[in-house]
């Protein structure tokens, strides 16, 4: 049986849903190639974040300044202006760089928590040829005189910017930290966006006591991770209009199944590409079209959504009512055997397994 894997993100016409999302490796060339060879049907570039802006931005300030009292020699400053190729500059140098190394669609990424200037950078990536851009709204709301409406009224702000800005299709990423996500989601979508990214992983400091500092801590997701954006692509899949993107423990085929079915046009990867190499992307796309011959499903077009919020007899299943069921199911689970450290969860049943494996069918 011939599977039909492709599918449309943000207007974009993709070959299929396996896109590599933003990390080191759509950051350099010969990854982006074996990505592309790999199969990866779009690739995000890594993001150009607000504090490179703004610092190359003052930079770029300061030698303008500079150069602006001395007339007489400010041609001779200018050699250095040209030679000016970190942050911004040298990213818009890799969106075109990328663009005439891969045939797939390249979606350039922009990380952004206040309106300014920057988004003027959003035409200069539509200039250098992104395909599309993707909106990281990746920040931790630290500041106690900042509450929630106001923050979002800010993303919503700095959407409805770069709406303006370009015509570009446009992406936004995500956190899970929003109260009330369907109500944020619907109005990112009215502020002009063409697609949401669920979600951002927040990478949290550890301590370390013999430094006797905040060390970062890059801990990569697993299959486990998937189950967030799943519940959340499912209940927004038909509530908003626009595409969405999974992304956070897309590591096999079943998980992009998994996440299709819940209504994403797209499932993203990074942590299984950098554990595995690049070319597990066509170890994933192997295995999502087994999985889908297996159960009869012929395209993503027939799998996608159906078994989202809306399509379940029992909608509640994504909701509070899971809660009350998931915690009543604690006790019939299996007993905790006695060389199991306390608190461990046990092993879920042989049965329970397989019926997870069963619940994908059509
Ligand atoms: C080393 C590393 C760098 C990343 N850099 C970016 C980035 O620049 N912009 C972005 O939006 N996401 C970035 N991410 C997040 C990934 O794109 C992805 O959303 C996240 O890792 C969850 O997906 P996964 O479970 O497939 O890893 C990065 C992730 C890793 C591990």
């Amino acid at each position: 049986m011939t599977v039909d894997l492709r599918t449309s993100y943000l207007g974009l016409e993709l070959r299929s849903p396996l896109v590599a999302s933003a990390s080191p490796l759509t950051g350099e060339l010969d990854s982006l190639r074996r990505l592309e060879a790999a199969g990866a049907a779009a690739v995000v570039l890594p993001s150009l974040f607000e504090e490179q802006l703004t610092h190359d931005q003052l930079e770029l300030d300061r030698l303008l300044e500079t150069t602006s009292d001395h007339t007489g020699e400010a041609l001779s400053y200018f050699p250095d202006l040209q030679d000016y190729n970190t942050g911004p500059w040298t990213y818009l140098d890799h969106i075109e760089q990328a663009k005439r190394t891969l045939s797939v669609p390249v979606i350039a990424s922009l990380n952004g928590i206040t309106p300014g200037g920057w988004v003027r950078h959003a035409k200069r990536m539509r200039d250098a040829g992104a395909d599309a851009i993707e909106l990281n709204l990746y920040s931790v709301a630290t500041d106690p005189q900042v509450g929630a409406a106001e923050l979002e009224a800010r993303y919503l702000d700095l959407v409805a910017q770069v709406r303006e800005a370009v015509s570009l299709p446009l992406a936004v990423k995500l956190s899970p930290f929003f109260t009330a996500l369907a109500n944020f989601a619907v109005r990112v979508e009215a502020a002009g966006a063409d697609g949401l990214v669920l979600f951002n992983r927040f990478y949290q400091p550890d301590l370390d006591l013999d430094l006797l500092d905040v060390v970062p801590r890059l801990v990569l997701s697993s299959s486990e991770d998937l189950r967030l954006p799943l519940r959340w692509i499912a209940i927004l899949f038909g509530r908003v209009g626009i595409s969405l993107a999974a992304t956070s423990g897309v590591h096999t085929g079943l998980d992009a199944a998994k996440v299709l079915l819940a209504g994403a046009n797209v499932a993203m990867m990074t942590s299984a590409l950098l554990r595995n190499g690049p070319e597990h992307l066509r170890t994933v796309e192997d295995e999502l079209r087994a999985v889908m011959a297996e159960r009869d499903y012929d395209s993503v077009a027939q799998l996608r959504g159906s078994m989202s919020r809306a399509a379940m007899p029992d909608p509640a299943g994504f909701e509070r009512a899971n809660y009350m069921r998931t915690l009543m199911s604690w006790s019939s689970r299996a007993e905790v055997s006695p060389g199991q450290a306390a608190g461990a969860e046990p092993a879920p049943p042989a049965g329970q397994a397989a019926r997870q494996e069963q619940d994908l069918r059509p």
